[in-house]
């Protein structure tokens, strides 16, 4: 019916009606906006902090506005959601709420609610907060009555970002980590870079100056989402499916996907697959991002993802290891890109134990809560079981209990004990090409 122009072309537009809410200001706006911050205080972000930025600013957590005030950072901590985005916040006896005309009007498709379920924050010291009182009288936000009314954000000291009508609200960081990541064990890394960060948290409407790069030669993969829906709907696909991940591909990676594709096509015609991995930062023994793109490219040029319907971009995101909590994050973000369906597997954003140096978080728990999340419409959840090497047939398959000694796990662990020691995996494990360049990265690495 498509072929004889009976029925339509089904195009993005059809499949992402909803807008994204980017927050770059518009070129002709820069330097006035400059000028009225011109006395305003400056806060310096650290380079996770400038990551969310541009995960704000690119519109990956449409409709925020900006960095939580204090209203969305509770709703997304104990409700995993954000909701009533056009109410700014109110603290009992302060309800006079105000809309944004630009949210009604606009984005009637959030006004329910939607899956939030990482608080997206700026962290700020005392020494910070007390910068940002008014000396002279002037009146920012109902809740912060003190406050400047904008604040500068720098990056080594380049005005990146102007924050609007600002709120500092409490950080509760232990009470924070316990809830997201249901530790507070500083062993866990992103736990302590939260615990060592600010008490306060600076909340408020961002408005950011240009696109944010890290000249580290791949910006070119740092696609928007608005970019990624323009690349998406000239391909004339019909179904976009997204794979996250932070470790190099393997086959059974592949497996996941081939088969996600497989099963699309039996009902769009050209389904297209969104390779994202994460690009903000990682723990320190996890693979650098240079040599994952280096590594996913190597995928792609020897077939086992075929170029033609994979789009390898950079999802600016940085990890968080939080487990069934944070996938519904990846899956949910993905959403501004026109992905309608998202793919799931074993232990997503999972972390050791430090204690037993077993999985953190159940690794089933993951695929299970996200297929059941609230506030994530139009996104189909495709879970997976665990893939390993099958001895017999010298392939990645999925796990099966019932012949388990014919089955190895090659953890990422063990995938990196092998590319130091130089050591092939098994046959069949990952494409030679891919292989050589993670094996010469830790052979690099050992030299060092
Ligand atoms: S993650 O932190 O991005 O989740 P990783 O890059 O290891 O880590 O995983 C990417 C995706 O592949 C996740 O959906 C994860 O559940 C899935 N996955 C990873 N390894 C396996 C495996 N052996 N079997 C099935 N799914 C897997």
């Amino acid at each position: 019916l498509y072929e004889k122009q009976i029925l339509p072309e089904q195009t993005m537009h059809d499949l992402c009606g909803s807008p994204v809410r980017q927050l770059f200001v518009p070129e002709s706006e820069k330097t006035a906006l400059l000028q009225v911050a011109a006395k305003e205080p400056e806060v310096e972000l650290t380079t996770v902090d400038l990551q969310w930025l541009q995960v704000l600013a690119e519109g990956w957590a449409t409709p925020l506005t900006g960095f939580m005030r204090e209203r969305q950072y509770l709703q997304s901590l104990h409700y995993a959601q954000i909701f009533d985005l056009k109410k700014k916040c109110t603290l009992p006896g302060q309800e006079d709420a105000v809309e944004d005309p630009a949210l009604v009007d606009n984005y009637p498709f959030y006004d329910n609610s939607i899956s939030q379920s990482i608080p997206i924050v700026l962290p700020i010291t005392d020494e910070v907060k007390e910068q940002l009182k008014v000396v002279n009288g002037s009146v920012g936000s109902a809740v912060s009555p003190d406050l400047v009314k904008r604040v500068k954000l720098t990056y080594n000291g380049q005005v990146v970002a102007i924050v609007e009508d600002p709120e500092v609200h409490p950080h509760r960081k232990k009470e924070r980590v316990n809830r997201q990541f249901a530790t507070s064990d500083v062993r866990h890394p992103t736990v302590r870079m939260i615990m060592e960060s600010g008490d306060w948290l600076l909340g408020g409407d961002v408005k950011v100056l240009g696109k944010i790069k890290f000249n580290d030669g791949l910006d070119e993969y740092r696609l928007t989402p608005v970019e990624l829906r323009k690349i998406f709907t000239e391909a004339k696909c019909d179904a976009v499916f997204a794979f996250q991940l932070r470790n190099p591909v393997h086959n059974g990676h592949a497996l996941l996907m081939r088969d996600t594709r497989e099963k699309l096509l039996k009902q769009y015609k050209n389904p297209m697959l969104l390779l994202h991995p994460l690009g903000g930062w990682t723990k320190d023994d996890d693979v650098p991002l240079p040599t994952r793109i280096e590594q996913h490219k190597a995928v792609m040029a020897e077939g086992i993802l075929d170029p033609k319907w994979t789009v390898l971009a950079i999802f600016p995101s940085p990890m968080l290891y939080a487990g069934p909590t944070e996938v519904q994050w990846h899956a949910r973000a993905r959403l501004a890109a026109g992905v309608n369906t998202y793919i799931v597997g074993r232990d997503p954003a999972g972390i050791q134990d430090p204690d037993t140096g077993d999985f953190l978080y159940d690794p089933t728990h993951g695929a299970k809560v996200l297929t059941m999340t609230p506030g994530l419409p139009n996104l189909e959840i495709i879970p997976f079981r665990v893939a390993a090497y099958d001895k017999t047939t010298n392939s990645m398959a999925y796990f099966d209990e019932k012949r388990k000694d014919d089955f190895i796990f090659i953890s990422g662990t063990k995938m990196r004990g092998f590319a130091r020691d130089g050591v092939e995996p098994p046959q069949g494990f990952m494409a030679p090409k891919a292989w050589d360049v993670l094996s010469s990265y830790y052979r690099n690495k050992a030299l060092q």
